[in-house]
């Protein structure tokens, strides 16, 4: 008999001679059995949001690759911040996009104490003392390259920056950041930051490092939305993590926490779960994830599209997070997600 012409000879043994008599689909026979045995969930005390801000008043500006995404003046941020909190959300992560102007080879204004992210947080603790403030000490957004150091002859100039990113961070404590989340991926960077808030008594400001950022296509609205997008030239392989990498991640994020990093995060989100997970079982640390633009984008689009149900990719990605390990996650959908929740 060839293969062709035999026939498929079906199992005479019975489904529970098979089964052994566990069948998994009984717990999912109903709502109530699924709740019971749900392992994880999402809570609004999983979200921390990204906004961006900028200079001005009353005026918020669209950022064509991240709808339902904007720039926002401070007098909105402020207001913005103020809905966050009442949903519940416990923190934002401010990003400027900076007058070009004020942009220069080496980011120098970051280190200005009224530049719009110090000014920014000022703004939203006098207004809502509750939230917490992340802020980003990294240069991109400062630079005139949009590079997250310092460059020199065409090199990512590493202890230089270093040292500017300590100073950028002291300033931004002083302003009143609660956490200082480095996300330029320098080098000894949380440990000079770390000795910097010490020695300028901010023991209690924290650190979240942005330890294993991938080298992405990711990013790309981001860029877009601070205004890097037509300035980077070349890439940022010499400092971010090649994305085939997984032990290098996890020495990175190791490094970080002898350091002195208090919560790790892993960036992008989605497509490096596998990196979240081994981060959380080895390290066990406070781990949190970046879901970043373009996966934000890539929901936003295929929904507008009617191709998938952006409501519940939304909330399928973000448990996928839960489930991966992760304590919380970093995402352009907090606002909608922490309404969602609530009601
Ligand atoms: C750079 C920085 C990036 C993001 C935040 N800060 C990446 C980059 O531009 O290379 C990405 C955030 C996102 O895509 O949502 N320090």
């Amino acid at each position: 008999m060839n293969t062709h012409t035999r026939k498929l000879s079906t199992s005479h043994r019975s489904v529970d001679e098979i089964t052994g008599s566990r069948r998994m689909r009984r717990m999912r026979k109903a709502d109530w059995s699924r709740r019971l045995v749900q392992e994880n969930k999402l809570t609004v005390d999983d979200l921390i949001w990204p906004i961006f801000v900028i200079d001005g008043t009353n005026r918020r500006e669209e950022i064509a690759a991240m709808p339902g995404v904007f720039r926002m003046t401070l007098d909105l941020a402020v207001k913005e911040a103020e809905g966050a909190a009442r949903l519940g959300i416990p923190a934002i992560a401010t990003f400027p996009n900076v007058e070009m102007s004020l942009r220069d080879q080496t980011g120098s204004h970051i280190l200005d104490p009224d530049n719009i992210i110090n000014r920014a947080t000022r703004a939203i603790k006098a207004a809502v003392p509750e939230i917490g403030i992340i802020t980003d000490a990294a240069l991109d957004p400062f630079t005139s390259h949009g590079h997250d150091g310092i460059l020199r002859e065409g090199i990512i100039v590493n202890d230089e920056t270093v040292a500017q990113l300590a100073a950028a961070a002291v300033g931004q404590a002083a302003a009143g950041a609660d956490i200082i989340g480095p996300s330029d991926m320098m080098d000894g960077r949380i440990g000079a930051i770390r000795d910097a808030l010490d020695a300028n008594g901010f023991q209690d400001v924290a650190i979240m490092s942005y330890a294993t950022k991938f080298a992405s296509a990711f990013y790309g609205p981001y860029r877009e939305a601070v205004g890097t997008a037509g300035l980077l030239k070349g890439d940022k392989k010499t400092y971010y993590i090649d994305h085939a990498n997984s032990d290098e991640a996890v020495r990175e994020a190791e490094q970080d926490v002898l350091e002195g990093a208090d919560m790790l995060m892993v960036k992008p989100g989605l497509p490096y779960l596998d990196i979240i997970r081994r981060l959380k079982d080895e390290l066990r640390m406070p781990t949190f994830a970046y879901q970043v633009s373009g996966e934000y984008s890539m929901i936003r689009a295929a929904a507008a599209n009617g191709w998938i149900d952006g409501e519940r990719a939304m909330l399928e990605s973000l448990l996928a997070f839960k489930r991966a390990g992760c304590d919380g996650i970093l995402t352009y959908f907090a606002p909608q997600v922490a309404a969602l929740l609530k009601s």
